[in-house]
């Protein structure tokens, strides 16, 4: 946690646990803030969160995690492969994973239907079961309350914000994009986020590589540069450093181009000569 001063009021900013990534925002994420954090499935989002709560973990902060496509002990696994312990927070009443996926009935932290309201409700009952003080919340993802109802996602984002506003929460909310088409279902969680983390893989010369960009942050002189991230077992994410703008990264090879432009001028060779309209 850093505190820095804007127009005389002090913003607190929270760590969010990764390597690299706090210097990027001006220290950490403002207390408070809803972060929408976006990208294709396999980019980082899930893991970044880990890191998120981890770091609450370590700062006594109370934590929640709402995992809606993996299992609550999927989550725990992922979080010890990068040396997080979820298991001994959770223990230790620090944590609570609310399990939108398996629907145990004999479990009382998890849901057996995905609807916006009951989530909200769950999330409420498990801050105070947590108690009083700083809260971190995760809802990982959002996509999966509007599969179905892709028009609703503006209002369901809106609703969550607005209940959970006063419960001290600084909360980071995903969302996938699609892979076609790099956009998300609905256009949801962007518009009420005070900030969004975009997530990229790309594939460079035969090897992936991840990214990260601060698309937004409120209240921020945040970094506009795309940065290079990595993902190791035991350390987990770090920020390697900004991207560095190759061509051949993201030109095609020149043959090809040339043979798409031999095809345009075989098209307009063939074609019939313009009528002149004069
Ligand atoms: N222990 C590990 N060591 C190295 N890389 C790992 C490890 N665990 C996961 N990864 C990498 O991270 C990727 C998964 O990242 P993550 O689960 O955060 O993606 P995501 O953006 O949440 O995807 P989705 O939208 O499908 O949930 C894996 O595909 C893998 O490449
Ligand atoms: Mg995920």
């Amino acid at each position: 946690m850093s505190r820095t001063t804007h127009n005389q009021h002090t913003t607190e900013r929270l760590s969010t646990g990764v390597r690299g990534f706090d210097e990027l925002i001006g220290g950490g994420i403002p207390r408070g803030f809803f972060v929408a954090v976006v990208g294709e499935p396999g980019t980082g989002k899930t893991i970044f969160c880990i890191h998120f709560i981890g770091e609450g973990i370590k700062q006594r902060d109370k934590n929640i995690y709402v995992t809606t496509e993996e299992s609550r002990e999927s989550i725990i696994k992922q979080a010890y492969q990068l040396g997080i312990d979820f298991e001994d927070a959770i223990n230790r009443n620090q944590l609570i994973i609310i399990d939108a996926l398996m629907g145990r009935r004999d479990d009382p932290w998890s849901l057996d239907i995905l609807d916006v309201e009951t989530m909200v409700n769950k999330i409420i009952e498990a801050k105070r079961h947590l108690g009083f003080g700083r809260a971190r919340l995760v809802i990982d993802s959002m996509s999966a309350f509007w599969l179905d109802k892709p028009a609703m996602a503006r209002k369901y984002s809106y609703y969550i914000k607005k209940v959970l506003y006063r419960w001290d929460f600084t909360a980071l909310l995903t969302s996938q994009y699609a892979v076609t088409t790099s956009l998300g279902f609905g256009f949801g969680i962007e518009h009420v986020a005070d900030g969004i983390i975009r997530f990229r893989k790309i594939i460079v010369r035969g090897e992936l590589k991840r990214y990260v960009l601060v698309e937004k942050m409120r209240q921020t002189n945040h970094s506009s540069r795309m940065y290079e991230i990595e993902i190791k077992t035991g350390t987990g994410m770090m920020i390697k450093g900004p991207t560095i703008y190759r061509r051949e990264d993201v030109a095609l090879p020149s043959t090809v181009t040339a043979r798409m432009i031999l095809s345009e001028l075989q098209k307009i060779l063939e074609s019939p000569e313009p009528e002149n309209t004069d």
